[in-house]
This record gives C-alpha cells, sequence and structure tokens, in this order.
C-alpha cells in the first residue's frame, strides 16, 4: 500500500509581529493532530520556520485526502482560537475561508503531497520557507534535478543519467492549473527561460525518468490569487525524496549555499537573499532576511524517524555570514531599483494609489515653452 507524505503549513498568527508562533499555539496544533494519531495519522511532525507552522504527515490515505485535509485544518482552526487567547499578530491570518470544503487547496494554507511506493531505506527532505514565495525553490531544484556540476550523481549514477521530468506550473493563472510538462537534459534551455521567471513559472513537482518515480513536489498556491488582495506572502513548503535513483542528501541542499536573491523580506515587497537556517528559527532583520529550513527523515512503514536539522552545522554558518552581508548591501539602496520588486509584485496597493493621483498632474508641455516654465 502507498505512503503519502502530506506537509500542510499556515501563518495563523505570531508574537511581536510576523516573527514566530507561541509556544500554546504551536502545542494546540500538536495536540490537535496527536488527537488523530494510530488512526488516519500513522505518524506526524509539526514545526515553525519563522512566522508558519507546518503539519508533516505520513499516511496511506493517498494525496489530496479530505480527511486528512480537514485535520489539518481542525487544528489551524484550533490554533487560531489560542492564537486569538493570546492576542497574537495575524491570528487566523492564512485561513482565508469560513469552512472547510474537501481540500485545503485554494483555501489559504500551503500543501505539497508525495504518494509514493515506499522504499525499504526511503529517504526524505522537508523544507520550508518564510518571508517568500514558491519560486524561491526554481534554482535550488534546477541546480540539483539538471545541472551535473551541482549534481555528479546525474553523470555517475546510472539511473539518474536519463534526467528528470519537470511540471511547472503558471502561477498567474487564476482559471485553473496551467501547467507544462518539461524534460531534462533534451529541454533544458526552455526549462530555464520558464524558471528565470519565479514569480510566473514555478516548479511544482520533479518525477524520475528511469522510474517514473515522483521525486518532489512543491506548494504552488498563491495567496494572492485566492484572496485578491494581498494576505502575506505564499512561504512555500517542499517535500524532496534523496539518495539512489534521486538526488543525494548533499546534491540537494547544495544550492542553498548561494543565498540566491529571491521575492520577499520586508512587506513581502523586495528581493533579499534567502538564508538557510535552523529548523524552529524566528524572522528578524526587515522582516527577513527570507529564510529556509531542512529537515532530514527517514520513513518506514509510515514511521518517521528524525528530524535531522540539515542546516545546523558548521558550514552554514559561514553561509549564513555571508547572506546577512548580501542582505545589508541590498538594504542599502533601499527602494531603488532591483531592491524592489517591479509594480507587479508589490503585495501592498498603496503605491498605486499614490502613482494614480500623480499621473493626474502630470502635463504635456508645450513645444517652444522649456525656459519659460522654469521661470
Ligand atoms: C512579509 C510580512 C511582513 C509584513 C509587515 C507589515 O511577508 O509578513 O513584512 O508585511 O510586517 O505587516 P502588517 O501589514 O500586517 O502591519
Ligand atoms: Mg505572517
Ligand atoms: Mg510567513
Amino acid at each position: 500500500m502507498k505512503l503519502t507524505l502530506s506537509v500542510i503549513k499556515a501563518d495563523i498568527g505570531s508574537i511581536g509581529g510576523h516573527i514566530q508562533p507561541s509556544s500554546l499555539l504551536l502545542s494546540t496544533v500538536k495536540e490537535r493532530v496527536r488527537h488523530d494519531e494510530n488512526k488516519l495519522v500513522k505518524d506526524f511532525y509539526v514545526s515553525h520556520t519563522g512566522d508558519d507552522i507546518a503539519i508533516l504527515m505520513a499516511h496511506r490515505q493517498g494525496a489530496s485526502d479530505a480527511q486528512i485535509h480537514r485535520l489539518a485544518w481542525d487544528a489551524f482552526v484550533a490554533g487560531t482560537a489560542a492564537a486569538k487567547s493570546q492576542g497574537l499578530y495575524g491570528a487566523g491570518q492564512d485561513l482565508l475561508k469560513d469552512s472547510f470544503s474537501g481540500n485545503v487547496r485554494g483555501m489559504g494554507p500551503a500543501v505539497a503531497e508525495l504518494e509514493i511506493e515506499e522504499r525499504p531505506n526511503e529517504a526524505f527532505l522537508f523544507f520550508a520557507a518564510d518571508k517568500t514565495d514558491p519560486g524561491a525553490y526554481n534554482l535550488p531544484l534546477y541546480l540539483a534535478f539538471a545541472d551535473p556540476m551541482n549534481t555528479p550523481g546525474l553523470i555517475l549514477a546510472p539511473a539518474m543519467s536519463k534526467g528528470f521530468r519537470f511540471v511547472i506550473m503558471d502561477v498567474s493563472c487564476v482559471d485553473g492549473d496551467r501547467v507544462i510538462e518539461l524534460n531534462a537534459p533534451e529541454e533544458l534551455h526552455d526549462i530555464a527561460a520558464l524558471l528565470r521567471d519565479p514569480e510566473r513559472f514555478v516548479v511544482e513537482s520533479v518525477w524520475s525518468r528511469a522510474t517514473g518515480a515522483q521525486a518532489a513536489s512543491v506548494s504552488t498556491s498563491r495567496l494572492h490569487n485566492i484572496a485578491g488582495k494581498y494576505t502575506g506572502k505564499d512561504d512555500p513548503v517542499m517535500l524532496v525524496r534523496a539518495q539512489m535513483d534521486f538526488p543525494a542528501t548533499g546534491e540537494i541542499i547544495e544550492p542553498f549555499s548561494i543565498g540566491h536573491f529571491v521575492a520577499g523580506g520586508m512587506r513581502g515587497s523586495h528581493n533579499m537573499p534567502l538564508m538557510p537556517v535552523r529548523l524552529n528559527s524566528p524572522i528578524s532583520y526587515f522582516d527577513g532576511p527570507p529564510i529556509v529550513s531542512c529537515a532530514a527523515f527517514s520513513v518506514h512503514d509510515a514511521k518517521l524517524t528524525g528530524p535531522v536539522d540539515v542546516f545546523n552545522h558548521p558550514f552554514w554558518d559561514a553561509v549564513r555570514h555571508q547572506v546577512s552581508l548580501k542582505a545589508m548591501d541590498m538594504r542599502r539602496q533601499g527602494f531603488f531599483g532591483a531592491a524592489m520588486l517591479p509594480m507587479a509584485e508589490l503585495e501592498y496597493t498603496g503605491i498605486k494609489d499614490k502613482l494614480g493621483k500623480l499621473e493626474e498632474r502630470f502635463t504635456i508641455r508645450a513645444a517652444g515653452k522649456e525656459y519659460a516654465r522654469m521661470r
């Protein structure tokens, strides 16, 4: 029987701004899920990354299962009550609908799921990022699954040399899931042409071409599209299987040493470098920098062993230092040019009203009057 790994995450309130949830909030969510343990959910792990709480569940119900999704929804509703009781900021922020309707997709929480034939030694990584959006994983996934400069397994491991299939979603489409499937390595340039625009084209999943097995799953929700207005950044989660036919753990995490610039940070409206952090880290500098955590697990018979905190190693201290310098460097230019996102991606609408009013004051100067106007 297949194993399903479901991770469902939401921001339902945090202490002192958009920083981190309270221990009461975390324990309330945990208890609500534990209540079900050994019924539907075989095992679970609850953690936070910045102000987002993620529930990772191992079960046999399959992907998009109504009962599993309801359990997560109910846990977040219970958590919201706890957040309200403490006056936490943004209590219930990501629960965008009033009542549960069968699947949390489109209701605010982010979802990533893998439905797989469990290997005898199944190893996987759970990533969670805060103060950024799903396109943040484009570059790491491209490098891990399609670039032999990053992943020697693509030339050394026989099962990997056939390459991987990328399913890429156009997240600007609000009519439905608009997706394209592209094969690496043959269509590498096409994949690159889409992934260079991470606000529009987002890797949704990656599949082994040797076995047809799913390798990775990314949450692709855009809160903006659901609510029609700014309600927070999308703060994506991702599950990636590791080893054997898939890239090794080290190959999957290698790209996170770049500290690449992603959309997010303050008011979800800036370009800031992505910092790999320890599990359960808070947010700090400039409502950021955008952070990503990685929990490594083994799973057998739907029971989890782990997590190992992958970015809790001295190596990543050097990366964090470098990312801090990069972040401060970008911040020195304030709102100018590349520091702030382009118009269409700004998460607050105030500037549009401002520019609208200024539009009315622009005039086209009559020819020959250039000097007259200055006097
Ligand atoms: C970014 C984020 C924060 C808030 C900022 C203002 O994703 O969550 O940077 O945008 O702290 O928050 P509000 O508008 O809630 O006062
Ligand atoms: Mg928040
Ligand atoms: Mg968040």
